[in-house]
């Protein structure tokens, strides 16, 4: 949410920020911005909408102004409507910045502010936080960033530059994140790896609550008390090509269409001698010593992972799961005490709601095992073990590889449980871990269907509305689905659990609305059929996702998609894939934005 990056260096520092930028933009798109030094002082360009269009005017309006230093900032709004004024960079006094998270305090701040005759221009608590700073400045900007912070309530990461320090950069963060690293042409901080993976594959997260010194040749960090602090590097080992389209029109089909090789890293470095083995990853069999509930917490897609985790561990482990909307867990006071595993799901590592759970469960004495994307994010750090996902880098705002490596960890945890709580025959359990095993080759198959799925999709175009129905496994991939769905394609869609259609919503359902039905669960198969038939007789247009196997009368449906044969329990990566190309292809059928959603944004570091 809001992608901010800083550059200093020995080279053309608005190049620069401006590619930076166009990397960042998934996490927000209303309005973009950049501040350098130049002789002449501190230059600020901001434009409404795309980088492209900051890009343009850049080129055109300044490309003759000469800068190795500056900070950029892409915009998704909180504070403050979609204008130009409220864009970022904001500037007050003797000091710009760009700023992500919010600053809760700022309306008091503002007041106090007035008292003393000082307006700020735009709408924003960024720009409040601008006026703190440069209340509390005097030469030093460590000392005046050190007494700032102490007045700011909520979430920031800023980066500042200060006018009469050209060259250099500060930083700082409380919730929000910041990853930085220094090349020989220069230092470059920004919100995510994305922005820095063209410098570098070794960065490191600038710690919370510590100052950044960011100059041409390095990046100094220390805490309040001015300790210096060596950062902890990182690394990582996808590069420039996993965060650009590599021909594809889109970042989500090139991620759906990476979603076998991300399965396979997700699942293959963890099966040893035919089973889950979590060594590597240093999450001890001892975790699951006396466990005797499981809550899953997490956001969106997130939260969908779990659901499809909790129906594998209620079937296989026999243990009681609960998943939470990690925003409603973290204010109602939840049932969870140190016999619970509190399992945080989140692609970003960042969602804040979704990071407050952790602190929550923590608090209750339950012990946290996170499963994340981003390496080193705030998730990752602050709980007690992780199982990372190797999706790589997911730019697009809809989640699909990422997704997929979400469900993968909840098998192998549901078959690592299975053998320590010996719920089944280990024998059972190599079977299952041996079919995971083939998942990636599974889902790879299944990419092939696009063609169908693109000319299915057409059909849902101009629906008002739609509904996705299913039963267990395959009603957790109908929220799933309909999430994908309207988020991309501004069709309003809901998902139902397919036997609770006829306790109010059949009343929705009308000559031509589009029923998506998935029916790949055989224990249930005949009664979603009867579902089925219940929306059809009222006209419903039906769109069934089923396995090849399944008898299927076709005058059912307008369309069956079906699926390679497996075991039941993994038909939920065939039907992801299937659910994520029909709501590509329907985006893209209306002309949409595939990739940035209106409205929406990609890590949610806010409440
Ligand atoms: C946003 C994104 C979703 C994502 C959710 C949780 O809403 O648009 O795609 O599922 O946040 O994000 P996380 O990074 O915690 O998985």
């Amino acid at each position: 949410m809001c992608g901010i990056i800083g550059f200093t260096g020995n080279v053309d520092a608005k190049d620069i920020l401006i590619d930076g930028l166009t990397s960042l933009e998934y996490r927000g798109y209303d309005s973009a911005g950049i501040s350098y030094f130049t002789k002449n002082g501190i230059q600020t360009v901001k434009t409404v909408g795309k980088v492209s269009i900051l890009k343009d005017k850049v080129n055109s309006e300044h490309s003759a102004d000469a800068t190795k230093c500056g900070i950029g900032h892409t915009r998704w709004a909180t504070h403050g409507g979609v204008n130009k004024t409220n864009a970022h960079p904001h500037r007050f006094g003797r000091v710009t910045l760009v700023h992500n998270g919010i600053i809760e305090n700022y309306t008091e701040l503002k007041e106090e502010f007035a008292k003393e005759g000082k307006t700020p221009v735009s709408d924003t608590d960024s720009e409040i936080a601008a006026m703190v700073i440069d209340s509390c400045y005097k030469t030093n900007p460590i000392s005046a960033i050190k007494k700032a912070v102490k007045k700011l309530v909520g979430a920031y990461a800023l980066c500042i530059m200060f006018d009469e320090h050209p060259g250099k950069i500060y930083a700082i963060r409380k919730g929000s994140p910041l990853v930085a690293t220094s090349t020989k042409n220069g230092s470059v901080i920004a919100s995510d790896m994305v922005a820095i993976i063209k410098y570098s594959k070794d960065y490191f997260v600038l710690p919370e609550h510590h100052i950044a010194t960011i100059t041409a040749k390095s990046i100094k960090i220390n805490d309040l008390d001015s300790n210096e602090v060596e950062p902890d590097m990182l690394h990582v080992n996808w590069d420039m090509t996993a965060a650009q389209k590599d021909g594809y029109e889109y970042f989500m089909l090139k991620e759906i269409h990476e979603q076998p090789q991300a399965l396979t890293n997700t699942i293959l470095p963890r099966i040893k001698d035919g089973l889950v083995d979590f060594s590597a990853d240093n999450v001890p069999d001892s975790l699951f010593d006396g466990i005797n509930a499981i809550t899953i917490a997490a956001c969106g897609t997130a939260m969908h992972a779990g659901l499809i985790g909790k129906s594998l561990l209620e079937k296989y482990v026999r243990i009681p799961v609960t998943v939470e909307i990690a925003s409603e867990f973290r204010y109602k006071d939840p049932i969870v005490d140190e016999k619970t595993l509190v399992i945080i799901v989140s692609q970003s590592g960042e969602t804040a709601d979704t990071r407050e759970a952790i602190n929550i469960a923590h608090k209750k004495g339950a012990k946290t095992l996170a499963i994340v994307n981003v390496k080193g994010s705030s998730i990752a750090r602050e709980s007690d073990y992780v199982l990372y996902t190797h999706a790589g880098p997911e730019i697009a705002v809809a989640s699909t590889k990422a997704y997929i490596v979400q469900m993968a960890v909840m098998y192998l945890l549901t078959f690592k449980l299975a053998v320590l709580k010996n719920t089944l025959p280990t024998n059972n359990v190599r079977k299952l871990v041996s079919t995971l095993l083939t998942i990636p080759d599974y889902v790879d198959n299944i990419l092939s269907s696009d063609k169908v799925i693109e000319k299915i999709s057409k059909r849902l175009v101009n629906a008002e509305s739609l509904f996705f129905i299913g039963r267990g496994l395959d009603y957790s991939l109908s929220m799933e689905g309909s999430l994908k769905l309207k988020e991309i394609s501004y069709i309003h869609s809901e998902a139902y659990a397919a036997g609770e259609l006829k306790h109010g919503t059949i009343s929705l359902i009308t000559d031509n609305v589009p029923v998506i039905a998935i029916a790949t669960q055989k224990d249930v198969f005949s009664k979603t059929l009867a579902n089925i038939e219940e929306v059809r007789t009222r006209g419903a247009f039906v769109i069934m996702v089923t396995t090849s196997d399944a008898a299927v009368n076709v005058s059912l449906c307008d369309h069956i998609l079906s699926l390679p044969e497996i075991d039941d329990a993994f038909t939920p990566f065939g039907a992801a894939v299937m659910l994520q190309f029909l709501a590509y292809y329907t985006s893209y059928a209306k002309g949409l934005n595939v990739d940035q959603p209106r409205n929406l944004a990609k890590s949610v570091t806010v409440e």
